[in-house]
């Protein structure tokens, strides 16, 4: 049994080693940033064919949020390719942050698939520090997958607190 377990904790030193190496040279990260844009692309189709109706209750209710214009200024933040955007209603402006800068060609070819909407800006920023978004300026903060990996919720959600008018809507999934 002892030889069994050392046998597989070599195998998974053995495996695992380029990726230490990797990250000890400091190339790691940035490895992970320029390929997980095209994984998420990937993944994120299959993802969005099976939760499309979930989905679609999620997002039912947005525009009822919309501000005294009418017009429903939203904040995706860690919005990834934008795989949310077409769940959004038509004439929602939108609003995007992520701290990973090569998610904005992503971005922008959902934008162009999404001609329903009226894209704001991307802001390549963490959701614990997104100090361009003005005080209470937006009416929906939506945050998709994304919790489980920011370094800090609390001051994710401060952030989200802060940015949201009063009566604005915060929609999340874990
Ligand atoms: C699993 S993806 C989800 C993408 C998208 N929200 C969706 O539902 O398909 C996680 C996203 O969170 C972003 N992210 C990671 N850390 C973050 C942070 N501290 N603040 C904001 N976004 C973050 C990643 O860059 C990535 O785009």
């Amino acid at each position: 049994m002892a030889l069994t377990v050392f046998i597989l904790q070599l195998a998974v030193c053995i495996l695992a080693f380029p990726m230490y190496l990797l990250n000890f040279l400091g190339i790691w990260s940035w490895i992970c940033r320029t390929l997980f844009p095209h994984f998420l692309a990937w993944v994120s189709v299959i993802y969005n064919e099976k939760m499309a109706s979930k989905k679609r209750e999620l997002f039912s209710n947005l525009q009822e949020f919309a501000g005294p214009s009418g017009k429903l200024s939203l904040l995706e933040v860690g919005c990834g390719t934008g795989t949310n955007f077409k769940f959004y209603p038509p004439g929602c402006r939108v609003t995007c942050v992520d701290p990973n800068p090569n998610f904005e060609k992503f971005l922008i070819k959902s934008i162009a698939e999404n001609r329903h909407l009226e894209f704001e800006r991307f802001l390549v920023a963490a959701g614990e520090n997104m100090h361009n978004v003005a005080d209470g300026s937006v009416d929906v903060v939506v945050c998709t997958l994304v919790l489980c990996s920011v370094k800090s919720q609390e001051q994710t959600l401060q952030e989200v607190y802060r940015v949201l008018r009063p009566i604005g809507s915060f929609i999340y999934k874990i």
